[in-house]
């Protein structure tokens, strides 16, 4: 009866305008650990909301699909790196995770690849528009991008882009705590997400950076919040990290910048 219940709860959701872009996998752990938590469906869909609010994060901002893409077709169809440089900055400027880290494009990637080597193999995990920063990211086309989000959306716009631009569409509509990715990549980039999968279940963020199978796996905090006052948000995980680094044999390095402070985990 109970299983019954959660179902029907689930495919109500589902159903929605807000969630049905979002992966009927997470929805449906999202619910069951709250339920599995508070033992009472009416508490266990009110927490799930909540918490699938803050993963679906709309509010971080989305560009009109299909303006976007006609503006990307147009660009490539000219074959003008400047113009479809702009396409692709209006684009990952839509949404703030990206947007905050425009301004240290000129730098970043080079100093994280600096530190990891040229990576053949990328695992983007939980992505949102970051793949659209590839032509800052100085890699070759032959590179393995491979980019996870639950978002249909955004790894729909991936394709579309990575198809255009003549990288494999390797874009997944996957949930990263509940999936792993199985491919080995040289690294894996976890942005802007590690605090966002703990406050889903305590401990995800920890078993996301473990299960990628991955050298290097760089985690990004924010150190400016969104209305551009310090924050600490590492200083609430920097422990569990150290954590987990002794007990796999890991190694921790940081790389600090104007905003955003990137953990790199060496695992090799
Ligand atoms: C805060 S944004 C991070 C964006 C990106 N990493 C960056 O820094 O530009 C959160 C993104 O993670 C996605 N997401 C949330 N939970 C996820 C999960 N468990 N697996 C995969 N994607 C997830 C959301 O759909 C959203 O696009």
């Amino acid at each position: 009866m109970t299983d019954e219940k959660l179902k029907k709860i689930a495919e109500k959701i589902e159903a929605s305008k807000k969630y049905r872009v979002i992966s009927k996998e997470t929805i449906r752990d999202v619910l069951a650990t709250e339920f599995e938590r508070h033992k009472n469906i009416k508490i266990a869909e009110e927490v799930a909301r909540k918490k699938l609010h803050r993963i679906r994060a709309e509010y971080l901002g989305e560009p009109n699909y299909k303006k976007v893409k006609e503006a990307l077709s147009a660009a490539f169809q000219a074959k003008d790196d400047k113009a479809i440089r702009g396409v692709c900055w209006s684009i990952f400027s839509k949404h703030s995770s990206t947007r905050e880290r425009n301004q240290l494009l000129g730098e970043y990637y080079g100093k994280l690849f600096d530190f990891t080597g040229t990576p053949e193999s990328i695992s983007d995990l939980a992505s949102a528009l970051n793949p659209l920063s590839f032509r800052w990211m100085g890699l070759e086309r032959s590179v393995k991008y491979h980019a996870y989000d639950v978002n249909e959306q955004f790894v729909d716009l991936i394709n579309f882009y990575f198809s255009l631009e003549g990288l494999e569409p390797l874009g997944e509509q996957r949930d990263v705590y509940t999936s792993p990715p199985t491919e080995k990549v040289d690294v894996a980039l976890l942005f802007k997400m590690y605090y966002c999968l703990e406050h889903r279940a305590t401990g995800a963020g920890l078993e996301v950076v473990k299960n990628v199978p991955a050298n290097k796996v760089l985690i990004s905090f924010p150190t400016l919040n969104l209305v551009a006052k310090k924050t600490d948000i590492l200083g609430n995980h920097e422990a569990e990290l150290k954590r987990g680094a002794k007990l796999y044999n890991w190694e921790l390095d940081y790389l600090t910048f104007q905003n955003e402070i990137v953990v790199c985990v060496s695992k090799s």
